[in-house]
C-alpha cells in the first residue's frame, strides 16, 4: 500500500500491510487475529508529524475512531471527550462554535484529536496538557483499555509518555478535554495582538484569537497540500542562562524567552536562519523560506534525503552557535 496519501511531507513509501479500525472492537479484533501475531505495528493518524524514511515493513493501523460527546460540566467547566480519528481543527471549531473556551490558539493545526496528547501539541501560548482531561488507550501486548490522567501522560515541550517510553505500545482511542465556559484568553504571544489589531477587531473573543492565529500560521507556514512538510522539523532548544548570556553577548539579536528555574528557551528557526539554510534547496529537499525551522519537500525528495540535511543543519547550528538541535518529528 502506497502511505503517499498518508504522510503530509508526500514521502512515498509503502507499507508492508494497512488496516483501519472506526471502533475499539474492531481494533481488538485485528489484534487478536493470529495473522498479525509478531508483525511490527504502527499507529497512524494524519501523517502529520512523522517522516518515512523507508518501506515500512509490517502492518499500519490507521485510526479512525470518530464521534465528539459532552460528557458533564460543573460551574466553570465543559469536559469534551471526541474520538482519536476526529480531524484537530475540525474539534477546534466545534469546541468555538459551542462557545467552549481553551483550544481557540491551537487552530489549525493539522492532524487528528489521538496525536494531541502524544506530543502534547502547542503554538501560540498554549499546550494540550492546559486543557487536557484524560485519554482512554488501548494496550497493544496486553488487550486492555488503560485511562491515562494528566500526570500519568508526563507531559512536557512536544513530550509524553507516549512519544518514547511507552512507544507504539498504546493505541489512544479518545481524548477528553476540559474547556472553560468563561475563557482566559491568551494573547501573551506578541503576534496575536498585532494581528488582531490589523484584523480590526474590536472585541476579544475566543473566535477572533481563532481568526488571527489561524492568519497568522497561513503567512508563514507551508500548506502540506502544495509543499510537503510536517511542521517544525527540530524543537526550540532550552538551555543554561550562562549559556544565553554567553550567545547573547556574542550574538545580540538572538531570539530568546526566559523559562522557569534559570532556563532559557532559543527560537530554532532564527539560528538556522543565521547559519544561512532559509531558503535553501538541494533536488526536492529544502528548507522552508518562510519558516526555517519548516523542512519541506517540493515534490520526490525521498525521507532519507530530508534526514540527511537535516544532518547538515543540525552540524552548521552546532558549528555557529554550540547548540545541538534535537528533531521534532517522528523519523519512522
Ligand atoms: P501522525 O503524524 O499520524 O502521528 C504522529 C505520531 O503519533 C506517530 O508516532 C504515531 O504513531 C503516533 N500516533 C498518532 N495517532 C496515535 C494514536 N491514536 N495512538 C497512539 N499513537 C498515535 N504541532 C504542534 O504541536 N504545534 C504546531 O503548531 C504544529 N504545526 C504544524 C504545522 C504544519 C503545517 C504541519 C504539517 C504540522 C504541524 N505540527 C504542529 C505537527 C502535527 O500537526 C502534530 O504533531 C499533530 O498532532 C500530528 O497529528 P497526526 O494525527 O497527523 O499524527
Ligand atoms: N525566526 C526567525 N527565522 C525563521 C523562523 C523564526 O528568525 O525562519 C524567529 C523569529 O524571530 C520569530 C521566532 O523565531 O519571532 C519564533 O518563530 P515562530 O513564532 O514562527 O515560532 P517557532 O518558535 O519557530 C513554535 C512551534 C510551532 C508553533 C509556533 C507558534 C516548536 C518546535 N515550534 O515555532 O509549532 O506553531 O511556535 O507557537 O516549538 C510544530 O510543532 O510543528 C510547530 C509548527
Amino acid at each position: 500500500v502506497s502511505l503517499r496519501p498518508y504522510n503530509t511531507f508526500g514521502i512515498d513509501a509503502t507499507a508492508r500491510y494497512f488496516a483501519s479500525f472506526d471502533s475499539p472492537a474492531v481494533l481488538q479484533a485485528i489484534l487478536e487475529d493470529p495473522k498479525w501475531e509478531g508483525v511490527p505495528k504502527m499507529i497512524l493518524g494524519g501523517g502529520s508529524n512523522i517522516l518515512l524514511t523507508k518501506d515500512y515493513e509490517g502492518l499500519v493501523l490507521k485510526n479512525e475512531i470518530k464521534g465528539i460527546h459532552i460528557l458533564k460540566e460543573d460551574e466553570e467547566h465543559v469536559y469534551v471527550q471526541a474520538g482519536a480519528g476526529e480531524n484537530w481543527h475540525q474539534f477546534v471549531m466545534y469546541c468555538i462554535d459551542k462557545n467552549l473556551a481553551g483550544l481557540e490558539n491551537l487552530s489549525l493545526i493539522p492532524g487528528n484529536v489521538g496525536a494531541s496528547p502524544m506530543q502534547n501539541i502547542g503554538a501560540y501560548g498554549v499546550e494540550i496538557k492546559d486543557v487536557f482531561y484524560e485519554l482512554d488507550a488501548w494496550h497493544v501486548k496486553d488487550q486492555q483499555l488503560v485511562k491515562f490522567s494528566k500526570e500519568a501522560c508526563e507531559f512536557g515541550y512536544r513530550e509524553s509518555v507516549f512519544k518514547r517510553k511507552y512507544k507504539d505500545q498504546f493505541v489512544i482511542l479518545q481524548v477528553t478535554y476540559r474547556l472553560n465556559k468563561i475563557p482566559h484568553f491568551n494573547t501573551s504571544y506578541g503576534a496575536i495582538e498585532q494581528e488582531m489589531e490589523r484584523m480590526g477587531v474590536k472585541e476579544l473573543s475566543i473566535r477572533a484569537i481563532s481568526d488571527a492565529v489561524i492568519q497568522i500560521r497561513s503567512s508563514k507556514l507551508p500548506n502540506p497540500a502544495e509543499i510537503g512538510n510536517a511542521g517544525s522539523f527540530f524543537k526550540n532548544p532550552e538551555i543554561s542562562k550562562e549559556k544565553y548570556e554567553a550567545l547573547k553577548e556574542a550574538f545580540p539579536a538572538i531570539v530568546a524567552y526566559p523559562l522557569p528555574h534559570d532556563q532559557y528557551k532559543l527560537a530554532a528557526g532564527w539560528l538556522i536562519e543565521q547559519s544561512g539554510w532559509k531558503g535553501y534547496r538541494d533536488g526536492d529537499a529544502g528548507v522552508h523560506a518562510k519558516q526555517a525551522l519548516v523542512l519541506v519537500n517540493y515534490g520526490h525528495a525521498s525521507g532519507e534525503e530530508l534526514v540527511e540535511l537535516s544532518w547538515k543543519v543540525i552540524e552548521s547550528v552546532k558549528e555557529k552557535f554550540g547548540v545541538v538541535l534535537e528533531r521534532e518529528v517522528n523519523i519512522i
